[in-house]
């Protein structure tokens, strides 16, 4: 029943039933929380193999993982990292625990070095600005506003990033010196890009300056659902059509294949790029923990091997995205107070609630014992201007757990929704 078609005393008594709900919750003393984009124990226990694999400590050319060197990472390791990204293994260096070091690595090269090396600094530029999908993951836009560079808010639609916005931001000023991607299932809408999505962000280099980097994170790559999932088309293939090979940058991990924070972290692009990165990753580190990378290896083996394993973490996460859409369908189809993604993998839904109620949604739900992640942190500086987002993260709780916590979520959506109808 849409809110908008009942009078005034029908939203009366709407809003004293939701209230009367709302209260039970609140003296349930709940303690849930929907923030945590984390794997579940039981996600984290599929890689208990990873301590138990044999075969001693030297990699297949010889090198002792135990000790320094391999800033590159081992070969098996960079070509698992190439499988994962669909690249050539000389094109990957397979780093440390996490991803997201490698991606704020590479910006704090660019501004204070240049990404194209002497000459290109950003911070001898004059001000910097960079394009982001919102709504987004909250760390990229830490790392961008850490080194001061100007945000700018571009929409996302079910394709992508707004490609014309992105085309006319990048003509229209200099000073855009890059964009974030997520481009399978974004972090947090789950929006696969289309094809002609990333052809049109593999053309990008030809209307930007060489100093235009795309860091495209594909966190997500390997993480579906379905057992018929969605492709993804090939960034590099389509830099390479348009002869761009120097704006892409590809990030993943395994962070979310084995475990988070515990795993092998990759980064993508072209020969010259690598170079240039080559400079500040020495002087970061003498190399990566190799015996994490083979032991990584010898659990996951090959693109296969990797996808037998996520087949075991859909089979855990699908139950609780499926929970997760009931609910929402069940409770708001048709009422017109919130609109959600359904994402076919990633580890994140997003939810618009009417313009205004996001804060309003989060206060209500944390004071009934459920914490969601804060109301604008899916926005640069931390500001949505609908105040309508709200990133929902169902992998972390129990079932049982997220059945109440959605429940609540619901209810507070609900109630915030009633109250507004009956102040206008
Ligand atoms: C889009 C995205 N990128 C990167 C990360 C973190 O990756 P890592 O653990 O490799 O640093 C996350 C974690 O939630 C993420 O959602």
């Amino acid at each position: 029943m849409r809110l908008d078609r009942l009078d005034h005393d029908q939203l009366l008594a709407r809003e004293r039933e939701l209230d009367s709900t709302y209260r039970r919750f609140r003296d349930a003393d709940l303690a849930l929380d929907l923030t945590r984009g984390k794997p579940s124990p039981a996600q984290l226990a599929l890689s208990d193999g990873l301590d138990a694999v044999g075969g001693g400590l030297v990699a297949a050319d010889g090198t002792d993982t135990r000790n320094y060197g391999g800033l590159d990472g081992l070969p098996e390791a960079r070509a698992l990292g190439a499988a994962l990204l669909g690249v050539l293994p000389e094109q990957v260096i397979a780093g440390g625990n996490s991803s997201l070091t490698l991606m704020y690595l590479y910006l704090l090269n660019a501004w204070l070095y240049g990404p194209a090396g002497p000459g290109s600094a950003w911070r001898d530029s004059g001000t910097v600005r960079f394009l982001c999908p919102v709504p987004g993951y909250d760390r990229h836009f830490a790392i961008l506003e850490d080194l001061g560079i100007e945000m700018i808010n571009v929409a996302m639609t079910d394709d992508g990033p707004d490609m014309d916005q992105v085309e006319a931001c990048v003509r229209d000023d200099p000073s855009v010196k890059g964009i974030w991607c997520v481009p399978k299932y974004s972090n947090p809408g789950g929006q696969v890009y289309s094809d002609t999505t990333v052809d049109r962000l593999g053309q990008l280099g030809t209307i930007a300056g060489s100093q235009f980097r795309i860091m495209c994170d594909n966190a997500y790559a390997v993480h579906d659902l379905d057992d018929d999932p969605p492709r993804l088309a090939s960034f590099m293939d389509a830099c390479r059509r348009h002869g761009t090979e120097d704006t892409l940058v590809l990030f993943a991990s395994t962070s979310k294949v084995t475990r988070a924070g515990a795993g092998i972290s990759f980064v993508s692009s072209s020969a010259a790029n690598l170079a240039t990165f080559r400079k500040r990753l020495q002087i970061l580190t003498i190399g990566p923990d190799k015996v994490s990378q083979l032991r990584h290896v010898r659990f996951l083996r090959d693109l296969d091997g990797i996808r037998a394993h996520m087949r075991k973490h859909a089979a855990i996460l699908r139950p609780k995205f499926g929970l997760v859409q009931q609910q929402l369908s069940d409770a708001l189809e048709g009422a017109g107070i919130g609109s959600w993604t359904s994402p076919r993998g990633g580890y994140f839904l997003s939810f618009d609630a009417l313009p205004g109620l996001a804060t309003e949604i989060v206060r209500l739900a944390a004071e009934a014992g459920v914490k969601l992640t804060p109301a604008g942190a899916t926005f640069p500086y931390r500001r949505d201007p609908d105040d309508a987002n709200i990133r929902l993260a169902p992998t972390f709780p129990e079932l049982s757990e997220l059945n109440q916590a959605m429940q609540v979520f619901v209810a507070c959506v609900q109630l915030a929704s009633v109250r507004r109808q009956l102040a206008v």
